[in-house]
């Protein structure tokens, strides 16, 4: 297997090799935005303007738009782009055909948000109608409009649009601002750290104890932790990210070395895609710089979509090369009473009855009846955190 270290002066290579920069600031910007007032506009849901913000920034980097038809049947079928690299999630804009037929190919589209700012132009390239079955069926792995990723396709326009974009305004994350940093400012931070090695986390819930086991293991080997958590859409009864945020900044000040961990968000939707978002989750983590990417038990993944190691194994169907960020994979990890300590199948020789398991539900549930769950599950100050956020977003 290669393994990747960098000296002082290298970052790792961003997917298909050049970090996209579709932003455009000052007098260009603010030229392209009085331009955009007069030109014919789309409003976009909170989730395209997650997208064009991410194509904007890098993130998604070698995207430099929406995609057009061909790029988005290799991916629905292959996992690829037209050019062959490796991309497991269609980036695409949807809107109705009521939308579509008002626009037409070659015009310049000004693309609002719910609140009217306008963030973006999308030069249109094509327009064109998909099968959302074979993309529910491929991407997700089920058709059950039960899956929240599958039940958001079927909800959106049945025409998607193509074309490169252009990011005017960046939207607003608010409280997270301090958080925010978009990958050129992140591999930058990895070059100022002096961290050769980084390894990325991505997550939508609290970190509890299982992901601290995981996230220090992988600390254990390389020289900085990015913790990246998700911060854009999720289904509604996950955790919100106000709340997630603070408790992640409890559980760094408390429990990890402050020159080994940074917190910035990732400002993406969640498609609860389980092994093909884990592929993507990997991608853009490279973008963003890191050189390592943890993918645990079922990431990603919703109910029983996904079998537990169903998104680790789907990385076997690429070369090291091909995904160009190293892929650390952990089996389900708990606290066993018997050893004492966190472990995994591979290091606790003890049976079920000595793990602590606790379901998401059942944690939920405790956390709003205001009970802390054991601390072999969740750091006391990060169940103080939860437990205060939900009563305040119950009241
Ligand atoms: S995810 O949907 O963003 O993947 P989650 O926060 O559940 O959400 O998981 C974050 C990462 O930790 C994923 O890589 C996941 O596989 C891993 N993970 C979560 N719980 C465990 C666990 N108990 N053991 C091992 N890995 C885990």
């Amino acid at each position: 297997m290669t393994t990747i270290t960098l000296n002082k002066t290298q970052t790792i290579p961003p997917h298909g090799g050049v970090l996209i920069n579709r932003e455009v600031k000052g007098k260009e910007k603010e030229d392209l935005l009085a331009k955009a007032e007069n030109l014919p506009s789309l409003q976009l849901t909170a989730w395209s303007i997650s997208d064009l913000e991410l194509i904007g920034i890098g993130g998604f980097s070698p995207l430099t738009g929406f995609m057009g038809k061909t790029d988005y049947e290799r991916v629905v079928k292959e996992m690829r782009l037209a050019n062959n690299l490796v991309w497991s999630i269609p980036i695409t804009l949807p809107v109705t055909q009521e939308e579509a037929d008002t626009l037409e190919i070659g015009q310049e589209i000004a693309l609002k948000g719910e609140d009217n700012v306008i963030y973006g132009l999308l030069k249109l390239e094509e327009k064109y109608s998909y099968d959302k079955e074979l993309e529910a069926k491929n991407v997700y792995g089920t058709t059950e409009n039960a899956h929240p990723g599958v039940k958001k396709l079927y909800e959106k326009g049945d025409i998607y649009l193509a074309g490169a974009i252009q990011l005017l305004n960046r939207p607003d994350h608010g409280q997270f601002v301090e958080f925010y940093k978009d990958p050129s400012e992140t591999r930058q931070m990895f070059m100022d750290i002096g961290w050769k090695t980084v390894v990325g986390f991505q997550t939508r819930n609290p970190v509890h104890r299982a992901h601290e086991y995981i996230q220090k293991s992988a600390l254990e080997i390389v020289d900085g932790l990015l913790l990246n958590p998700l911060v854009g859409e999720t289904k509604s009864d996950d955790i919100s990210a106000e709340i997630r945020m603070e408790s992640y900044q409890v559980i760094l000040k408390n429990y990890y070395p402050e020159d080994r961990s940074r917190l910035v968000i990732y400002p993406a939707a969640m498609r609860y895609a389980g092994p093909r978002e884990a592929v993507l989750h990997a991608l853009v983590r490279k973008n963003y710089g890191c050189t390592h990417f943890i993918v645990g038990r079922d990431h990603a993944g919703v109910g029983d979509y996904y079998g537990t190691y169903e998104a680790q194994e789907m990385f076997d169907n690429f070369t090291h090369d091909e995904i160009g960020i190293m892929i650390l994979k952990f089996e389900h990890a708990f606290f066993c009473k018997k050893c004492g300590n966190m472990g995994t199948a591979k290091t606790c020789p003890h049976g079920k009855e000595e793990h602590v398991h606790l379901s998401g539900t059942k944690v939920r549930e405790m956390l709003r009846n205001g009970q802390k769950p054991p601390a072999e599950f969740s750091r006391p100050e990060v169940a103080e955190v939860l437990i205060k956020g939900m009563k305040d977003s119950a009241e």
